[in-house]
């Protein structure tokens, strides 16, 4: 079986890490991710009401997105580990009038702090690719538990699997091996696709697409166990 480059930075560094450059984070990073969060939503399907949650929700600006879907009797939760990514998604929230629909909450996605069986929909953006092959086992155990058996989990990452030559993934390779620091960041390509069969969840769709051009992104919709 194929290796991921493991990091050798704990999770809690990481989350230091985005909480300390959250602002930088929201202005720089986010704007490349509308064109693959849109099409994420397309295939996801959100209907009116159903209830959401997005974990490692940044500084929320899918949590917007998502209430737009869901509407005015929706209800959405947005949890992150970085204290400063959730004060900005909750003033998110504010600015654009979503806050009575969007609940923001500081916690970790390894331990969720919800009872189970509750949520039609799980998002995670660009957040499972931080982890440990491990610790992904640990997240998606726990998205299972809060999903409802019909629900639908929703995975935007960096797939590495058909896509190990690719410059991009070269590159993001060479900068978590071999610059300084860089690993505190956690993020590099991952096998998805594979990693969720393997916990358990159908796969039931899955588009490749790039953004900037360069980045390659792989959205995942799939089913609980
Ligand atoms: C690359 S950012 C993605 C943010 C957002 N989903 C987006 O696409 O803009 C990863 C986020 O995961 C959060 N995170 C890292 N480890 C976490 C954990 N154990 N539990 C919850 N959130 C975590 C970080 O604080 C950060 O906000």
């Amino acid at each position: 079986m194929t290796t991921l480059p493991e990091p050798d930075v704990s999770n809690q560094t990481v989350v230091e890490t985005y909480h300390r450059l959250a602002a930088l984070y929201d202005w720089f990073v986010t704007p490349l991710q509308a064109s693959t969060r849109q099409r994420a939503l397309e295939l996801l399907a959100i209907e009116r009401g159903e209830p959401v949650v997005e974990v490692g929700c940044g500084p929320g600006h899918a949590l917007v997105a998502l209430a737009e879907r869901v509407g005015p009797d929706g209800d959405i939760v947005g949890l992150d580990a970085a204290a400063s990514m959730v004060s900005r998604a909750r003033r998110r929230a504010i600015r654009e009038g979503a806050n009575t629909r969007i609940e923001t909450c500081l916690g970790d996605v390894r331990s969720l702090p919800f009872r189970g069986d509750v949520a039609d929909v799980a998002f995670v953006e660009d957040t499972l690719e931080l982890f440990a092959e491990d610790e992904m086992t640990t997240v998606l155990g726990e998205l299972e538990r809060f999903l409802r058996p019909d629900g639908r989990l929703c995975v935007v990452t960096m797939e590495r699997a058909g896509a190990e030559d690719d410059l991009f993934v070269r590159a993001y390779d060479w900068l978590f091996e071999r610059v300084p620091g860089y690993e505190r960041f956690g993020c590099r390509p991952i096998y998805a696709a594979r990693t969720l069969t393997e916990a358990g969840f159908e796969i039931e769709r899955r588009e490749r697409l790039r953004r900037a051009r360069v980045w390659p992104v792989e959205i995942l919709i799939a089913r609980p166990p």
